[in-house]
């Protein structure tokens, strides 16, 4: 016999033991209230939604499980009411930055621009690391940028940039992908923005007042979370340094492929679900609030992925939605959480 999550929590439940309950059978929603405390006094902001898609890793076997879960994200965020206003893609749309891959990926996306939802997208290290990024801009044009939108200042940056580590090593383009692709790559170094983006991202708020609203979209987090597996970006502090006149920021970022929430000073950070796999927990004491989910089955592809959707109000008050497919996400997130 099968033993159901839905039993399995009853049986722990039974046995006494510490359970998140959820229904195994209807979609759960996760609620993050992303910025509840301090909205900002003047703000000017015009009501909507986004929609965060991130971490497909297709692979350019045709009909692979990942291209099903991240046809479902765009099909999920194409039927929602009201639509979103854009979506953005967080990286890690290839697995081993294959043109096939990359391709296959914006065929995918593409659906959303059909159905009126442009997108916006940031690279991650599984799509670069083979050709170094050529074929992504080709594709995809700048790896960072910024627009505004209902009143909110919106920015992208490529944060998995590193120093050369396969030149003096004489590897070839597939052996510098391969090494990467690892979670725990012990030549790659900690990769970052870059001094290049971080002139930039200057530039780009130095005219921006301290309350405008900004969130930002990095493919890992803008914080120390588990550098051994780049669950950091080497440069975040001086990216939070630029941003910390704001009187508010949100930071969303993928890579660590689970719900993780952080606060650092002006800025929330939220880690979004992958449509591909989720990833362990590193061993690491976690922010407080600790937001762990339940295990996922291996067996279930749909469990312990998804993608995740943000409403923002008229004081930049941030929704975060986590949309995940079966039952992995902790029913304390249903009703938010206080940050
Ligand atoms: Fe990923
Ligand atoms: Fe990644």
């Amino acid at each position: 016999m099968k033993i159901s999550r839905r039993n399995l929590f009853k049986l722990s439940a039974t046995a006494g033991l510490t359970a998140f309950t959820a229904s195994a059978f209807s979609p759960l929603v996760g609620l993050v209230n992303v910025a509840q405390a301090n909205p900002l006094k003047s703000s000017k902001v015009k009501p909507f939604n986004f929609a965060v898609i991130g971490d497909a890793h297709l692979y350019e076997a045709p009909n692979h499980r990942f291209d099903k879960t991240l046809e479902r994200a765009v099909s999920d965020v194409v039927k929602m009411r009201p639509k979103p206003d854009f979506v953005v893609f967080i990286g890690d749309l290839a697995n081993f930055g294959k043109k096939e891959e990359l391709l296959k990926g914006k065929k995918i996306l593409d659906r959303l621009k059909k159905a009126g939802i442009p997108y916006k997208i940031i690279p991650g290290e599984h799509d670069w690391y083979l050709d170094l990024g050529k074929f992504w801009k080709e594709l995809f044009g700048s790896p960072y940028w910024s627009f505004n939108h209902n009143g909110v200042h919106f920015i992208g940056l490529n944060s998995i940039l590193v120093e050369d580590y396969w030149t003096a090593k004489g590897m070839t383009p597939w052996e510098r992908m391969l090494a990467i692709a690892e979670l725990e790559c012990h030549v790659c170094g900690l990769w970052g923005v870059g001094e290049k983006q971080i002139r930039w991202l200057e530039k780009d708020v130095k005219n921006l007042s301290p309350d405008t609203p900004i969130v930002i979209f990095t493919h890992s987090p803008l914080w120390n979370y588990y550098p051994r597996w780049n669950f950091q970006t080497k440069d975040a502090d001086a990216i939070r340094q630029i941003l910390s006149k704001f009187e508010k920021v949100i930071a969303i970022h993928g890579h660590v492929h689970q719900v993780v929430y952080n606060r650092t000073d002006n800025m929330v950070h939220i880690g979004n679900l992958a449509t591909s796999w989720p990833w362990p927990y590193p061993p690491v004491e976690l922010p407080y609030p600790q937001i762990v989910m339940n295990r996922a089955d291996p067996g279930d592809i749909y469990d312990g992925v998804g993608f995740a959707t943000t409403y923002i109000d008229d004081t930049f008050l941030g929704l975060l939605k986590y949309k995940e497919w079966a039952d992995l996400i902790p029913k304390d997130l249903k009703n938010g959480i206080s940050l």
